[in-house]
């Protein structure tokens, strides 16, 4: 297995919101990145959000633009899967599809080389089902970033039936290296972020549907009763309502009933209005 302290190149697959923003920190914490998209227009706009939220951090004179550009620099940005034949450990960010995930590992398991650790940034799918599609289950493990990557401390460590306990100490000092800090999950569905999360995001949507409140005073009641930056509707916005209505159905497939997703959730995402990323969810946005 390759050791951290031989990682140089991060492969990050997909460039979307969570690939652009695992791109991002490990550009800034110094690894040579290579991001992979399908299409040229993917790459180009994860290089975008990579360029916005970089200078949002040298705004707040987190980071100098110097620093910033460095990490640009050390992105390449492509379309080309063999691309990451250079990379000394992946790190996946594409569609919550199980069959998509599995094609993209199956890929990985034939362009990477032999000991590098894949992992898989899914938020509610299994992890040993992934790496069934792989030679190398023992080397496959669930990072689970949270949204904004650049700026959220915490990174879910998953542990899949066969991942090896030393590749889980890899994903440990990788993640520590990229400043975040982490906890362990076992490979049961949602782990414990979105098993937990997603029914209090349904809950909040309910409540409005059900007229307990106004959607604002729902989001008000929580940030000041409960001391969480954001209510459930806010946070749904900010994730996107077909993220959570993709990873409440697979919870409610997997769990049962109690993950049953909001109704209400179901019919935005039916009409298009998916939160900040379409300028309307339960809010509007610029
Ligand atoms: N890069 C990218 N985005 C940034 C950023 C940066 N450097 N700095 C701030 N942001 C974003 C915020 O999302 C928000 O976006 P907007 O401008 O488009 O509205 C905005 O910038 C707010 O900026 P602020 O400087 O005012 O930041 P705050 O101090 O208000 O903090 C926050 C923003 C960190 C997002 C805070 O509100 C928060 O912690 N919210 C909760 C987020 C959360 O719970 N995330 C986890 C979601 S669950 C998840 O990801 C799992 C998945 O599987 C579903």
């Amino acid at each position: 297995m390759r050791e951290l302290s031989e990682v140089e190149t991060v492969g990050v697959v997909g460039a979307g919101t969570m690939g652009n923003g695992i791109a991002q920190v490990a550009a800034v914490n110094g690894y040579d990145v290579v991001m992979r998209d399908v299409e040229e227009s993917f790459v180009d706009r994860g290089m975008e959000a990579i360029e916005d939220s970089l200078s949002r951090f040298v705004r707040k004179d987190e980071l100098s633009q110097q620093e910033a550009d460095a990490a640009v620099d050390r992105v390449y940005g492509t379309t080309d899967l063999d691309a990451l034949s250079t990379a000394d450990l992946v790190v996946e960010a594409v569609i919550e599809e199980m069959d998509v995930k599995r094609d993209v590992f199956a890929d990985l398991d034939r362009v990477c080389e032999e000991g590098v650790v894949l992992a898989t940034n899914t938020s509610t799918l299994s992890i040993t089902t992934i790496a069934a599609a792989t030679d190398r289950p023992e080397l496959v493990v669930g990072l689970h970033f949270m949204n904004p990557v650049p700026v959220m401390k915490g990174v879910e460590l998953v542990v899949g039936e066969k991942t090896d306990e030393a590749v889980v100490d890899t994903a440990h000092e990788f993640a520590e290296s990229l400043g975040k800090e982490t906890w362990e999950a076992d490979d049961k569905p949602g782990f414990v972020t979105n098993r937990i999360l997603m029914p209090w995001i349904n809950e909040g949507v309910r409540a409005y549907d059900e007229g307990v409140a106004a959607k604002s005073d729902i989001d008000r009641g929580m940030t000041l009763g409960t001391n969480v930056p954001m209510g459930p509707l806010e946070l749904a916005d900010h994730i996107g309502l077909d993220v959570v209505l993709d990873a409440s159905e697979t919870l409610h497939e997997e769990l049962g009933d109690r993950y049953k997703p909001a109704y209400l959730v179901k019919r935005k995402v039916d009409a298009g209005d998916l939160g900040k990323k379409s300028g309307k969810g339960f809010y509007e946005y610029d």
